[in-house]
């Protein structure tokens, strides 16, 4: 072999495996946001999700006697938070939990069933188990800004 095809030969085999070990790489990067199909996918979650909360005997409380409108802006602020955090290409222009939520005084209870119907939703939608799993870790790493009674 002369040395320039032992030249080329080299480069192509460096070109192939830099190709073979990239591409898993990008495969496994695809973001939550990605998982769960988008914008309309986390819309369609949310929408569900705020009917049973607002239905609730206990939880309920939270949004009585609040405008369709101010019902409407919050929801909007809900989808841009989750659709942000996830990895989606969106800025998210509310406030963060901890203000939003003072004062509210949320209890564990609260918690506990808003969570029931978080489930509720999540099955409803038949998320797949390792999307199901990212979206409760990520719900829960969020109560300690939300629940302010034991
Ligand atoms: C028991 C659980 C919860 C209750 C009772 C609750 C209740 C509320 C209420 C009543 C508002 C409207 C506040 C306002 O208009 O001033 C609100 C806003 C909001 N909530 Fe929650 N929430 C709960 C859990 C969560 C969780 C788990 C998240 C996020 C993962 C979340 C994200 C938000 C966001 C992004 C807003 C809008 C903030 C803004 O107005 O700037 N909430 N929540």
């Amino acid at each position: 072999m002369s040395s320039i095809i032992r030249f080329r030969y080299l480069v192509s085999v460096l070109l192939v495996s830099f190709l073979i070990s990239a591409t898993p790489a990008v495969a496994q990067q695809k973001s939550l946001y990605e998982r769960l199909g988008g914008y309309d996918a986390v819309s369609a979650v949310i929408d569900e999700l705020m009917v049973r909360l607002i239905k609730d005997k206990q939880l309920g409380r939270f949004w009585a006697h609040r405008g369709d409108d101010g019902i409407a802006r919050e929801k909007q602020l809900v989808k841009d938070f989750i659709a942000s955090k996830a990895g989606g290409p969106i800025v998210y222009p509310g406030r963060e939990n901890k203000l939003s939520h003072k004062g509210m005084r949320i209890s564990q209870e609260d918690w506990k069933i808003f969570m029931v119907h978080l489930n509720g939703t999540l099955d409803k939608f038949q998320l797949p188990p390792k999307e199901r799993n990212d979206v409760l870790a990520f719900i829960e790493s969020t109560k300690k800004d939300i629940v302010e009674l034991p």
